[in-house]
């Protein structure tokens, strides 16, 4: 058993976890929160659905209580996300198809957002999911369709320079581990921005995986995306028991693979270039917080424990396998 240590103790880089200011205001949760973890992502509440209301206005209250528990606590503070396929809020919707007005509001946007919480951010997923599931190119949106497909993202990058020059600014993707067609056409948008000269800072790979990944997929990953020379973060890590789904596989078989993978995934960060290793962050502190028992995501049954503390803020094995890891 690894001693009674924080987790970020056994890393040389920054640990991340996602919260929401509700977590934060729970006494219990940000303790564990502050002892634990170097890094805060805001899960939801610094997403454009979070702060742009219906009439254009801005709403900063929970960002702003997540920035301030960072600041108090001496941890980093993660932006995410400026822009999203998956959000679209009414007072864009609004200017579907007026490109002038859209683009002005996309720049005022950014500049708020980004700039509200520069100097503190670290960096910033600017555009996140921008790459089409089947890895035939980028996912068709109400911002490519108003700003151009590759454009849309390139002014994003510059916008949120302009507001935040020294934040590391990042193109954050998922399944680049098991979909090895999306990994292809992720690594070309990465290129295709850089040789126009967009400021990307930084690679994201959420790394929500099931504990079905085949071993070796992980290092095969931050091996490909980290021949950029850039800094990488493993963004959202979690790993599901259910998804994976095997029929073959028993509960705790699917609980040793979930153990292999978590350190795994930790040693193939930790083994990057120390310039490289930007942040390795959990999306979520506890099993019964996580996004995956959301309803929403009816593909997880209720008992699925992806992260590493369970319902009640014990750590877990995926603790220690994590610990042992780094
Ligand atoms: C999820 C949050 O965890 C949920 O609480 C929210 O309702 C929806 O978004 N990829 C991402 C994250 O980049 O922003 C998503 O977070 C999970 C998948």
């Amino acid at each position: 058993h690894a001693p009674d240590r924080p987790l970020k103790s056994f890393a040389r880089f920054p640990v991340g976890c996602a919260v929401t200011a509700e977590r934060l205001a729970d006494p219990a949760d940000a303790a564990l929160i502050a002892r634990h973890f170097s890094q805060l992502t805001p899960e939801w509440e610094m997403k454009m659905e979070y702060i742009l209301q219906d009439d254009g206005t801005f709403r900063f209250d929970a960002p702003d209580a997540i920035a301030g528990f960072a600041h108090e606590h001496g941890l980093r503070l993660f932006g995410h996300n400026l822009v999203w396929y998956a959000q679209n809020p009414v007072a864009f919707r609004r200017l579907d198809g007026k490109p002038k007005a859209f683009a002005d509001a996309y720049r005022n946007y950014i500049l708020a957002v980004a700039g509200r919480y520069a100097g503190q951010a670290v960096g910033w997923d600017v555009v996140n999911e921008a790459v089409a599931e089947d890895g035939n190119g980028l996912r068709a949106c109400l911002w490519s369709r108003n700003l151009g497909q590759i454009d849309y993202i390139r002014r994003a990058f510059d916008h949120a320079h302009e507001a935040d020059p020294t934040a590391v600014l990042f193109i954050n993707d998922y399944n680049l581990e098991s979909l090895p067609k999306k990994r292809a056409s992720f690594v070309r948008l990465v290129e295709k921005l850089l040789q126009a000269g967009a400021p990307v800072g930084g690679v994201g790979t959420q790394t929500h995986i099931d504990a079905g990944l085949e071993p070796g997929a992980l290092r095969r990953t931050l091996g490909d995306l980290a021949d950029f020379g850039l800094p990488i973060h493993v963004s959202e890590l979690d790993i599901s028991l259910n998804r994976a789904g095997p029929a073959w596989r028993s509960r705790a078989g699917l609980a040793e693979a979930q153990l292999r993978l978590a350190e795994e995934a930790a040693e193939a960060f930790s083994t990057l270039a120390a310039n490289q290793r930007f942040a390795f962050t959990l999306w979520g502190l506890k099993d019964g917080q996580s996004w995956l028992r959301s309803p929403k995501e009816n593909r997880h049954p209720p008992w699925d424990a992806p992260l590493a503390f369970d319902d009640a803020g014990r750590r877990k094995p995926v603790f220690d396998a994590l610990a042992a890891g780094f």
